[in-house]
């Protein structure tokens, strides 16, 4: 039976029945597992959440970017289901099967780039990370990886000293893995010398560091996500990501383009990568590509990827039969329902509204960016000043919660609000959604037009 699409408040945001199990879970489960809103989920899909107290939520969230074909997606259903019932498990690494194959063919289709690939199957985003950094150190000969400012790739020890972000994401957890290097992130909006000079001024920071800091013959990759996730969701200036591959190509260093958050439709073509014409030498993939189970992949030139000995890549879970089922069943629905374009005329729907508030509130709303279905606005204090204001991030964050929206927040200083809804929503409920968001704001500014 389908989830009705529309929003239900049946009680107060969180109700009852999520308030008793919010205890239990606070008695139960560590205090650092935190939850932004804490609603118990008893069901969803297309573009709702229902949770235990009867309520349905309108989802701007997707998981953080994963349910990109919906929750309970009926091709996606259907080929776990068929899984289930004929294997669970075998480890890929014992006896193979089919699914796992077929995935990584997909992933050599679509992926940028027409050279010949190979992938890797793995778990988690941050797993597919670690993973892509010891096959470029592994193929290169080389230690060093250089990252970015805003970066967000993960939560393991390595990954975590790939993360820029110290508060929630580092804090008190090392010491980290070494021979992690960190250059200026081509962020437009705080471009100290203006965007217009971002991308030139940016690209020589970033050459800058490598000569000066690494040396261009130990580094064995740069690590970027070509349109910044937790970081804030910030666009480079166009032509930026271009110029940062060509100048690793001439280095000999590998370009790792972790599209883990922007990957599989969520921007609008298959990959952010693909807006810029930039081909990496190796690409993480998670999140969106499995419809909502545990899959991650690493996907790169078949040299770089076959240079591993057999036996150094892979893991007792890793490319489980059922998320790959669900993988292959969330790709096919991407493509028979043109999801690509979906998130381009989300982009349609909402960029003109957010360019409407920025104009009603120009000393609050600092920056309107983002692509497909993966779109935020920059929240500060005082216009031009651009100072992050994280608080009123957080006050429209629990006023939508409180109308049963569901949002999220990002940014190295917390004050961009986000927008990832599942492609799979319906224009009813998008629309009801940013009426929702754009009545929170003007409330939390006072509901003055400055
Ligand atoms: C760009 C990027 N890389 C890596 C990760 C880590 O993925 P996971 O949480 O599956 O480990 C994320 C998760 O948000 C991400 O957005």
């Amino acid at each position: 039976m389908s989830l009705s699409q529309e929003r239900i408040l049946a009680t107060e945001i969180p109700g009852p029945r999520s308030r008793e199990l919010q205890a239990r879970k606070v008695a139960a489960v560590s205090a650092g597992v935190g939850t932004t809103l804490p609603v118990y989920v008893e069901r969803a899909g297309g573009g709702i959440l229902r949770d235990v107290d009867g309520n349905q939520l309108i989802d701007f969230g997707s998981g953080i970017a994963v349910t990109t074909v919906g929750n309970a997606a009926p091709r996606v259903v259907e080929a776990v289901q068929r899984q289930v019932a004929d294997f669970t498990h075998t480890c890929f690494m014992v006896t193979p099967y089919e699914e796992y194959v077929a995935v990584c063919e997909k992933l050599a289709e679509l992926t940028p780039g027409a050279h010949e690939k190979r992938s890797a199957l793995f778990n988690s985003g941050a797993e597919a990370v670690e993973n892509a950094v010891k096959v470029a150190r592994h193929h290169t000969g080389r230690d060093a990886i250089v990252v970015f400012d805003h970066a967000y790739h993960g939560r393991t020890n390595l990954t975590m000293a790939l993360t820029a972000k110290n508060m929630p994401y580092k804090h008190r957890f090392g010491p980290f893995a070494g021979e992690v290097y960190r250059a200026p992130m081509a962020y437009p909006y705080r471009w100290p010398g203006g965007p217009e000079k971002c991308a030139e001024e940016a690209f020589d920071a970033f050459v800058t560091t490598v000569h000066t800091q690494v040396g261009e013959d130990n580094c064995a990759a740069v690590l970027i996500e070509p349109i910044q996730g937790e970081g804030g969701f910030i666009v480079p200036p166009p032509g930026w990501l271009a110029r940062v591959a060509e100048w690793c190509r001439e280095q000999g260093i590998l370009l790792i383009a972790d599209e883990i958050q922007t990957g599989f439709a969520r921007t609008g073509d298959w990959f952010a990568c693909d807006h810029e014409g930039v081909v990496p030498d190796l690409i993480t993939t998670a999140k969106g590509m499995a419809g909502g189970l545990p899959l991650a992949a690493v996907t790169g030139r078949a040299e770089v990827m076959d240079s591993v000995h057999a036996g150094g890549l892979g893991g007792t879970y890793g490319g489980n039969p059922v998320a790959c089922a669900s993988a292959l069943a969330a790709i096919e629905t991407m493509q028979a329902e043109d999801l690509r374009a979906r998130a381009r005329e989300i982009e349609a729907v909402f960029v003109p509204r957010l360019r409407a508030l920025a104009e009603r509130h120009p000393d609050r709303v600092g920056d309107v960016r983002g692509r497909g279905a993966m779109l935020a606005v920059e929240l500060v204090s005082d216009g031009h000043g651009r100072t992050p204001d994280a608080a009123l991030a957080g006050q429209v964050h629990r006023a939508c919660s409180a109308q049963g929206l569901v949002t999220l927040t990002c940014g190295t200083f917390g004050n961009v609000f986000r927008f990832l809804p599942p492609l799979a929503i319906g224009d009813d409920l998008l629309a009801e959604g940013l009426d929702l968001f754009e009545a929170a704001f003007d409330a939390a500014v006072g509901g003055k037009v400055e």
